[in-house]
């Protein structure tokens, strides 16, 4: 039985933990996936990648979702032994013949990404041809958002048309598909790798059953203003309807980051206070590596140890600048930007940082020992960024 409480400040007194606490908000997570799903002009599909925590796939089933972007044979296992009613699709367009086999004799899976011909030949092969749906990833111009997918992954316009006519067969079916790239700012990216898709479909003169578009939707993390799910989903609707899709052609979208982001915040501790310096039990080699990128900036806030000296509670006017340090003996493991936090904060108090969802527990490594961590429920809102956080980017960007 996995505990709960009301808020990561409760979590924090009662359990003093030593380690870094997960504190998922599984009802964040369901409304999100909820919005997707009347929102969202198709299927959603959930890139399980991006958090696979039980609790995050049963709130997202919770919320409507049913379909999973799967991109591994242990992710499909992990989907098939959840929900063995639903549907996985194998996403990644470069694949081991192995890998193929199980998804598609022993789960069930039918529908695959490639994005160049010897993965297709691989693909016809392996499964024989019948009962499949092909997905052709396209490459989208780079620079549409914080992380660039597309530098590994995705034909070319010519080589994509191409794939899909060799792909093509009377009981096959079709798709093409993309990936703007992760946390993706503007809502014309979407755009234009639409009216991109367009021009494959208008070279390979074959119709598709599907176009999905991939993950890439935005979180508000501090200091970024993003438009609402909505305007993406509008553009997206918008955009396909231009280019004319086949009749019967569904729209799919497989959103990660968006869906878990502000399910989860992260209570980390302080080890040592030296200064303006912060030694964490939690680093870039745990749950944090998400924040060495430009342009995600996650809230955070004091919580007062508990059981030390009694302190007067965390003054949120009383703020100041640290750099934080992860625990391992690697100089590197530290937060490229300082944060405002505080000023009083001292050894022993622990630190919540908001929005946390996505590719954290996910991306934790043992490196130095530092494995362990734990996860718990907390019944309160999402931790967002408040006007506070606006100030901190400007205080930060001074002090940088
Ligand atoms: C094929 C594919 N789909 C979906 C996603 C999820 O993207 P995001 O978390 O940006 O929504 C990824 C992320 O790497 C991906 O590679």
């Amino acid at each position: 039985m996995i505990d709960s409480f009301d808020t990561a400040a409760e979590m924090a007194a009662r359990l003093e933990p030593e380690e870094p606490v997960y504190c998922l908000r599984p009802h964040v997570i369901s409304a999100t996936a909820r919005r997707f799903v009347t929102g969202f002009p198709g299927d959603v599909l959930y890139a399980v990648k991006c958090n696979d925590n039980p609790i995050v796939l049963q709130a997202i089933h919770d919320g409507g979702v049913r379909h999973f972007d799967t991109a591994s044979v242990a992710e499909v296992a992990e989907i098939a032994g959840h929900f063995p009613e639903q549907t996985s699709h194998y996403m990644h367009p470069v694949k081991s013949q192995r890998s193929i086999e199980e998804a598609y004799f022993h789960y069930g899976v039918r529908s695959f990404a490639v994005d160049h011909p010897d993965e297709l030949e691989k693909l016809l092969e392996v499964t024989g041809g019948r009962d499949l749906t092909v997905v052709v990833r396209v490459q989208t111009p780079r620079n549409m958002a914080v992380f660039d997918l597309g530098g590994k992954f995705g034909a070319s316009v010519e080589e994509a048309a191409e794939l899909l006519r060799a792909a093509s067969a009377p009981d096959r079916r079709l798709g093409l598909t993309f990936h703007v790239g992760s946390q993706c700012l503007n809502p014309d990216a979407y755009r234009r790798a639409i009216k991109l898709a367009g021009r494959v479909l208008r070279l390979a003169r074959v119709p598709i059953d599907i176009l999905d578009v991939g993950g890439g939707f935005p979180v508000a993390y501090a200091g970024v203003d993003v438009p609402p799910l909505e305007d993406f989903f509008a553009a997206i609707d918008e955009t396909a309807t231009g280019i004319r899709l086949p009749e019967g052609c569904r729209l799919l979208c497989e959103p990660g980051r968006s869906m878990v982001a502000e399910g989860c915040s992260i209570v980390v501790r302080v080890t040592l206070r030296r200064s303006d310096s912060l030694y964490l039990n939690d680093g870039i080699y745990g749950g944090l590596s998400d924040l060495t990128f430009n342009g995600i900036d996650m809230p955070m806030r004091v919580i007062r140890a508990i059981g030390g000296k009694p302190r007067p509670a965390a003054d949120p006017d009383n703020l100041a600048a640290f750099r934080l340090f992860g625990p391992t003996c690697d100089s590197g493991d530290k937060l490229p930007r300082p944060y405002l936090l505080d000023a009083g904060v001292a050894d022993g108090d622990w630190i919540e940082i908001g929005q946390a969802g996505a590719y954290s527990n996910v991306l934790a490594t043992r490196f130095n020992g530092f494995q362990s961590a734990r996860t718990v429920l907390v019944r309160d809102d999402a931790f967002r960024p408040g006007p506070a956080d606006r100030h901190d980017r400007q205080t930060r960007q001074a002090a940088e």
